[in-house]
């Protein structure tokens, strides 16, 4: 610490700074070895770098990616990076000091910059998506990747839930039902009309309305006398074409078999 006062200072700043002592029982001036090994060689040989001494010091950062993972897992047994071993990120060759930082942790929960900042460096589409006219509050911090995805790994992929409709259901219950008329779309997969990070049309929605609708719709209303359906009040298409001006229960209804309240 005394020639590493740097470090030391951005160490004691964090929450292992501030826990090792309480929860580790690791008071603080023997900290720095539970990452870096045994360090009074390092220390004798002061600097001196043809000392054979000086490099027996651990260097957290130049471990292969799956050895300095293993210097954190070795504490984190938390329920959060169960799923770390079989997760994308760790197959892919990230190690924990990738996003997270021990030294030099500028946000909570030390990592190097926020949450969805640390995702956006790397996941250049979904930034793509924020910036679209519709799309989930992120940019406005109202929720951050992380609300829907677990960096160290999940049961279904990275999500924060077995399934994705059961993660759309953790803060869209209301679109959980179950009710008397389901619109069986809805009941099989949210995705199926709406995609997660970012859409050019209105509500997340894949595609605009007719269209939407017509993969699986005929045109309907069209069996009436002069062509006109009985119950327009309107020819004008925008309202014909935009079904959930009169379907307004799109996502199921306790009332009616036509999702019109
Ligand atoms: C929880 C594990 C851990 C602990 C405890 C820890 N370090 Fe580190 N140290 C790291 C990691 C990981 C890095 C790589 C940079 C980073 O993540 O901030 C690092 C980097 C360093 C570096 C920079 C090495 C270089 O050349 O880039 C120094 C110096 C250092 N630590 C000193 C200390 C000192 C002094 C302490 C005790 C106060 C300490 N470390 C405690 C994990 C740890
Ligand atoms: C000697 C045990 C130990 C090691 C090694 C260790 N940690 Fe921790 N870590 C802790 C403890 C204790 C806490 C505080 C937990 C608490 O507040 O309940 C913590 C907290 C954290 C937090 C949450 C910080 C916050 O602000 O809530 C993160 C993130 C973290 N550690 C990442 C890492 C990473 C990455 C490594 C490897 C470079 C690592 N830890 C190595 C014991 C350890
Ligand atoms: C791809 C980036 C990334 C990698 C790699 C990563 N983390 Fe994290 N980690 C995060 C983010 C982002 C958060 C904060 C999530 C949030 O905002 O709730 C976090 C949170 C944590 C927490 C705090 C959990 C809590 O509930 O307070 C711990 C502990 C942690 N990480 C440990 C690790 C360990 C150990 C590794 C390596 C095995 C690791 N992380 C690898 C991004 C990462
Ligand atoms: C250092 C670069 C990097 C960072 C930072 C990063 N990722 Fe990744 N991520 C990758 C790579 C590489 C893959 C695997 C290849 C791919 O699918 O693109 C991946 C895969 C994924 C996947 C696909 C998972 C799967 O099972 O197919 C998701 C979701 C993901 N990352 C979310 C996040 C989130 C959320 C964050 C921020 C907390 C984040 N990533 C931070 C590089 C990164
Ligand atoms: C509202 C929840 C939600 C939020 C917020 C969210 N995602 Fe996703 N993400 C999903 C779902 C759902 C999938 C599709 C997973 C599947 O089908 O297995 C996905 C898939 C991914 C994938 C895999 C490739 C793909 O597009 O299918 C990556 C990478 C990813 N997300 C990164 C991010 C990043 C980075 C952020 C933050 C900018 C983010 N996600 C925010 C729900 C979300
Ligand atoms: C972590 C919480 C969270 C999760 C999980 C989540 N959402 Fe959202 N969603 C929000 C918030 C917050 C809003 C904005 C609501 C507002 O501003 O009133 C929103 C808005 C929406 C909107 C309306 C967008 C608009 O342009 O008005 C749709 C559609 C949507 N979510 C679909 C989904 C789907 C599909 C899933 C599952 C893949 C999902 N959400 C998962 C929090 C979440
Ligand atoms: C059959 C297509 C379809 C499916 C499947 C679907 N939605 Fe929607 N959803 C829509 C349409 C269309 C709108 C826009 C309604 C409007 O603008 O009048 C919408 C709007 C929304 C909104 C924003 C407006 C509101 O009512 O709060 C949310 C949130 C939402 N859907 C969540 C979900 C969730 C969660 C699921 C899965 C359980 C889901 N949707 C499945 C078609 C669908
Ligand atoms: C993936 C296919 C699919 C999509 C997309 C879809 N639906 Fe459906 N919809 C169905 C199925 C299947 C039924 C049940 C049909 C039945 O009971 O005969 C249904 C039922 C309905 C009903 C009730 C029909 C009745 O018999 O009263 C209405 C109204 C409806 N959908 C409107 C819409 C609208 C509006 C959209 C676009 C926002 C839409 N649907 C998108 C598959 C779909
Ligand atoms: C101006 C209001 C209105 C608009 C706009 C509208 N509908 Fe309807 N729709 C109705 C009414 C009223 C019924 C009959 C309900 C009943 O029988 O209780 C109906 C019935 C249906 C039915 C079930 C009977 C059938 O004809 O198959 C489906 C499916 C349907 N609409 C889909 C759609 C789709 C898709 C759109 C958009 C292209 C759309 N509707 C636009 C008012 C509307």
């Amino acid at each position: 610490m005394g020639c590493h006062a740097e470090y030391a200072e951005g160490f004691k700043k964090t929450a292992h700074g501030r826990k090792f002592p309480l929860i580790k029982n690791i008071p603080l001036d023997k900290a720095c070895e539970t990452c870096h090994g045994p360090g009074s060689a390092h220390a004798a040989a002061a600097g001196d770098r043809n000392d054979p001494g000086f490099a027996t010091i651990k260097h957290a950062s130049k471990l292969p990616p799956a050895d300095s993972a293993q210097l954190c897992l070795s504490c984190h047994k938390d329920n959060e990076v169960n799923y770390w071993g079989v997760s994308a990120h760790k197959q892919a060759g990230l190690s924990c000091v990738e996003c997270h930082s021990v030294h030099q942790a500028k946000e909570r929960k030390n990592l190097k910059v926020g949450t969805t900042e640390t995702c956006l460096k790397c996941h250049k589409e979904q930034k793509i998506g924020l910036n679209l006219p519709s799309h989930h509050p992120i940019r406005e911090g109202k929720i951050t990747c992380a609300g829907c995805h677990n960096p160290h790994g999940g049961a279904s992929g990275n999500l924060r839930a077995a399934t994705a409709e059961e993660l759309c259901f953790k803060c869209h219950a209301e679109k959980a039902g179950p009710f008397t008329y389901e619109h069986p779309p809805v009941v099989e997969d949210c995705s199926i009309c709406h995609t997660p990070h970012g859409s050019l049309t209105d509500k997340l929605l894949k595609q605009r309305m007719p269209s939407l609708c017509l993969n699986c719709h005929k045109w309907p209303h069209t069996e009436t006398a002069n062509g006109q359906p009985a119950f327009y009040r309107t020819n004008k298409f925008y309202e014909r074409g935009h079904c959930t001006n009169c379907h307004r229960e799109i996502h199921g209804s306790d009332r009616k078999k036509s999702f019109i309240p």
